[in-house]
């Protein structure tokens, strides 16, 4: 093993597009596990949405990324030295170790996984942080009745492809918004939506009141803009939307509200954002629930893998702009 650990560190706080040369390639030597401490191989990197708005200066819900810091994202690797009589090398473990090749832990926030159950790289996406915001966003706050429409957009991504699916399994009439023909094909062919509107095909508004004639009773909104505005104007009373993201508006210097707001007002809807973590004490149900429907084939997912580390920005980027179907990964090793 050579002992060398590469990581991505923030450079620069971007304004507007994120650029590759706001990340550091940088190479450090592989920590040593001191007393209690595990040794981690990172052998999958998740990229995710929210890692754009940890690279702002302003306030979040969660701390920024410090200028020199290394980026943060979720991993999924094996212990490969233990001084921690709970884990033992080979275990598999999902962990936070950021943009980086190898990370050293006491143990307390790394979860050991079943790799043989699921594969491992399902852990940081229908199994894991992406597939748990689906079921917690659609089932907690959505609150599906079988025989409801339910309009998804980044619909052939990580998050909005679990939507639709789980929601299909609520018996619920699913339609997914993407960008592109060809994803909205894949989108109602491999992820079982009844419907697919390509919010780039120019007609927007028509598209969806084409592909749910009975309005929408719940929008799981994932983007924000444009996509947002034209789905404010189809809402049936008392619609429900489970606010995940707004990814149009992250690299927008000066990010867009609703103008349709009184859509909302006179449709009684009820708009609730939320964050997965709020879930933490309770994800283990959906967790198994999840796993199961991966499991039986009820849940289908995809994933774009790049690979090696110095990789990870170009594919980030590229996330961010729809070049990903389902979850975006990075194969480490
Ligand atoms: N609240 C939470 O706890 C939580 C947790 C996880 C994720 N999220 C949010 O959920 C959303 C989806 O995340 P994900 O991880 O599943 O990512 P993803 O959908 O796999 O990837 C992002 C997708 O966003 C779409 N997109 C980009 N720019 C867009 C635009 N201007 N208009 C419409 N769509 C656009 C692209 O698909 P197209 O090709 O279709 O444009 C792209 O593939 C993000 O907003 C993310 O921040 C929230």
């Amino acid at each position: 093993m050579s002992n060398k650990n590469v990581q991505v560190t923030l450079a620069n706080r971007p304004t507007g597009w994120v650029q590759q040369s706001d990340f550091k390639i940088v190479e450090t030597d592989i920590p040593k596990p001191g007393a209690g401490q595990v040794l981690v191989k990172n052998l999958w990197l998740s990229l995710d949405p929210y890692m754009r708005g940890r690279m702002n200066a302003g306030p979040s819900y969660a701390a920024n990324v410090g200028i020199g810091d290394v980026m943060v994202a979720g991993t999924a690797g094996e212990v490969v030295e233990s001084n921690n009589p709970a884990f033992k090398p080979g275990d598999a473990v999902v962990g936070y170790f950021g943009w980086q090749q190898y990370g050293v832990s006491r143990g307390a926030e790394l979860q050991k996984v079943d790799a043989k159950a699921v594969p491992l790289s399902a852990y940081l996406g229908a199994v894991g942080m992406p597939g748990l915001t689906a079921w917690w966003g659609l089932l907690d706050i959505g609150a599906p009745k079988a025989g409801e429409t339910v309009v998804v957009s980044a619909a052939a991504g990580a998050v909005g492809s679990i939507v639709g699916q789980i929601a299909k399994l609520k018996g619920c009439r699913t339609v997914g918004v993407a960008g592109g023909k060809a994803k909205c094909e894949l989108v109602v062919n491999e992820f079982g939506f009844d419907a697919c509107v390509d919010y780039k095909g120019g007609n927007l508004a028509k598209d969806l009141r084409a592909a749910a004639p009975k309005g929408i009773d719940i929008y799981f909104e994932n983007v924000g803009g444009a996509v947002l505005e034209a789905v404010a104007l189809q809402l049936n009373p008392f619609a429900r939307i489970p606010l995940c993201g707004l990814i149009s508006q992250y690299n927008e210097p000066r990010p867009k509200g609703l103008d349709n707001l009184v859509m909302l007002l006179i449709n009684r809807v009820k708009l609730q954002g939320f964050i997965v973590s709020d879930y933490a004490s309770r994800s283990s149900q959906a967790v198994a629930e999840l796993a199961g429907w991966v499991r039986e084939g009820k849940i289908k997912y995809r994933e774009t893998i790049a690979n090696g580390i110095e990789d990870a920005p170009r594919a980030f980027i590229g996330m961010l702009k729809g070049e990903n179907i389902g979850k975006q990964l990075v194969k480490l090793f």
